[in-house]
Order: C-alpha cells, then sequence, then structure tokens
C-alpha cells in the first residue's frame, strides 16, 4: 500500500491537510498518533522566511517523530519561493508543498495560493525555481481551477514537467470555495493525465467515503482536513478499512475529553499558556460537538482562559453527561 513521493516513503493512505490556525504542532502529533501516514503544516509565507521574519520560522517548528512530514509554503515570485524553500529546507522536512489552492482575499490579491492556477506558466517557473534549490521534494495543492475545473489538468501538467513530485487536488475552484461538493472527478482526471502520485481532497467524512474516493479516483493518497478537527481518529479508522475492510469502533466521550485535556496540554506546551489556551477553541467546540447540550458547554469553554480552567470544564463535562446516561439507563 505504501506510496513514495520522490525518495519519501509513505506508509499508508491517509495525509492530514494543511489547515491554517489548526494542523499545528500539538494537533499532528496527535493525527500522527491516531494514524495518519504524514501532516503538512500550516501554510508560511515564502517572503516572511526569506526575509528572516521569526514569526514566519515558528511555523516550521516540528519534531523527530513527526517524520514524513511536509511544510507548506505561500508566494507568487520564483526567485522569492527558492529562497523560502531554501530556508524551510534547513530544518530538514521530507517535503515542500507549494499551495495553489488558498481562496482568501489577501493571499489571491497578491497573485498567491489560487491565482497560480490562472497562470500555468507562472506556477511551472516557481516549481523548477524550488526544485533546483532544495534537495527534498517539492510537491503543490491546487483546487480544480480558478472558476472552470478544467485548469486543474493542465497545472498538473506543467507542475510535473517542471519537477513537482506529487499533487494534492482539492475538488472545488477556488470560487465556490467551501460551497457544495467536492468534484471528485476532477481528481480522476489529474491521475490520469499524470505519473506523479496524487493526493485526492474533498469530503473525506468517514473511512467509507476514504475508500470510494480511492476507488473512484484512483488517487494514490487521501487527504483530510474539516473531518479531522475534533477526531483525529479518523486516521486510523481509514487506514484500517482500506487495509482490511474493518471498522474500527468510534471513540466514546471519555475518549475524546482524554483527547481533548491531551491536545490542550500540547498547545499549551507549544505556545505557551495564553495563546496555547486561545488557540484551543475551535478544536475544543470540536470534541464536544453532538453531545448534549454542547451549544452551553462550548460557550462555557470559550470563555475560559486558563488551561487548569478549562481542563476542569473538560472533566465537569463528562461527569455531567455519564451521570445522565446512567440516569437515563
Ligand atoms: C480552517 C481551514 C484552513 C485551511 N488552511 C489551508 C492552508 O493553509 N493551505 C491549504 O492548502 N489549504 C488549506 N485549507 C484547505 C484544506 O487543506 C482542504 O483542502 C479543504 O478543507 C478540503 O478538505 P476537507 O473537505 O477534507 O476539509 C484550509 C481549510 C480550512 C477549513
Amino acid at each position: 500500500m505504501a506510496t513514495k513521493i520522490g525518495n519519501v516513503d509513505i506508509p499508508g493512505v491517509t495525509v492530514l491537510a494543511p489547515l491554517a490556525g489548526v494542523t499545528d504542532h500539538a494537533f499532528r502529533t496527535l493525527c500522527r498518533e491516531q494514524g495518519a501516514s504524514m501532516a503538512v503544516t500550516e501554510m508560511v509565507s515564502a517572503r516572511g522566511l526569506a526575509e528572516g521574519s521569526e514569526r514566519s520560522s515558528e511555523y516550521l517548528d516540528f519534531d523527530e517523530h513527526e517524520h514524513p512530514i511536509s511544510v507548506q509554503v505561500f508566494g507568487s515570485e520564483p526567485e522569492i519561493l527558492a529562497d523560502g524553500a531554501q530556508v524551510i529546507a534547513e530544518r530538514k522536512p521530507d517535503m515542500i508543498d507549494l499551495n495553489c489552492g488558498c481562496p482568501v482575499k489577501k493571499i489571491v490579491t497578491r497573485n498567491a495560493g489560487a491565482a497560480l492556477l490562472k497562470d500555468p506558466p507562472l506556477l511551472g517557473r516557481i516549481i523548477s525555481a524550488m526544485v533546483q534549490a532544495v534537495d527534498v521534494p517539492v510537491t503543490l495543492k491546487i483546487r480544480s481551477g480558478w472558476e472552470d475545473a478544467d485548469e486543474a489538468v493542465r497545472v498538473a501538467q506543467v507542475a510535473e514537467d517542471a519537477g513537482a513530485s506529487a499533487i494534492a487536488v482539492h475538488g472545488r475552484t477556488r470560487e465556490a470555495k467551501f460551497t457544495g461538493q467536492a468534484n471528485w472527478d476532477i481528481i480522476a482526471r489529474v491521475k490520469q493525465a499524470t505519473s506523479i502520485p496524487v493526493i485526492g481532497n474533498g469530503d473525506v467524512r468517514n473511512p467509507e467515503l476514504a475508500k470510494e474516493m480511492m476507488d473512484v479516483t484512483g488517487c494514490d493518497l487521501v487527504m483530510v482536513g474539516r473531518w479531522a478537527i475534533g477526531n483525529p481518529w479518523i486516521f486510523k479508522g481509514i487506514e484500517t478499512f482500506v487495509a482490511t475492510g474493518e471498522k474500527v469502533p468510534d471513540p466514546v466521550l471519555s475518549d475524546k475529553i482524554e483527547m481533548a485535556v491531551r491536545h490542550l496540554h500540547l498547545s499549551v506546551a507549544a505556545k505557551g499558556p495564553r495563546k496555547g489556551v486561545f488557540e484551543m477553541r475551535r478544536p475544543l467546540a470540536a470534541y464536544i460537538k453532538g453531545i448534549p447540550g454542547a451549544a452551553q458547554y462550548r460557550q462555557a469553554l470559550m470563555t475560559e482562559d486558563d488551561a487548569d480552567g478549562v481542563e476542569r470544564l473538560l472533566y465537569v463535562i463528562l461527569e455531567e453527561q455519564t451521570q445522565s446516561v446512567e440516569v437515563m439507563g
């Protein structure tokens, strides 16, 4: 089942998607422990790195246990991306990924992210410059197009010719942002049109959908983003289901609370008590999603800014939920 990206062995089929504000060291650690075969960092500015910004370089912090890891970079100028890639390569990641999918205005008005889909020759020059600048494989992550899904095939071919080692395809156009359903057909078309590994992405919510995406598109790896937030177990579920057809039991509330507490500790250890707690708000809401009274619990968690307080609240939630099940039982 293993796929090779350049010279790097990916042991299974799952990849944690780059998610700005989410796939930090703490979350990547948990997803790797729960079976993700590889993780991608949050995107980092090539210009920031090339100019020596300390804030940008914080995105490059990862541990030995995180290999294989890919660092994602964004930008629009070949020389600056080559310089940025060199700074990243000094930290010895396994590969470097070029962001060609970010739909956010601030990024596309600077000709970066999904704007690169409109200019395949420029994208080719960027990939070439990065490939020449570093020894690790260079990959890219695209959307299906700017407005039109056909753009992906041309972009993928240009990128392969320029030396890209793999391509991740999110089956939505820039225009669609996150609306509607991901178009998996474009993933299949990119797979047919290229000979580098293709990573399928978009709306993989569970192991069955991961297997279906692989069967329907022929993609080599499956990338999971939003559906991993508050649910790092999804990776073990997919790896097991794709390899054996067996379903791993879903986590119960005590598993979720313990994971949330561990996530909190890792976040605070990496970012300090203030930022570490603040940046847990989105994941905490995801861990308790769907339980009775989730809205009130979320409200309480969002207004607590002390790590011990958050931990206490999490255990109160567990206790209250366990008692209410006992009463009902
Ligand atoms: C909060 C958030 C942040 C994201 N940040 C990035 C990013 O930094 N780089 C990138 O290539 N894609 C980014 N994406 C897109 C995801 O990587 C992925 O392509 C998208 O969510 C579709 O996959 P999913 O359906 O599994 O979530 C982001 C998506 C979300 C929801």
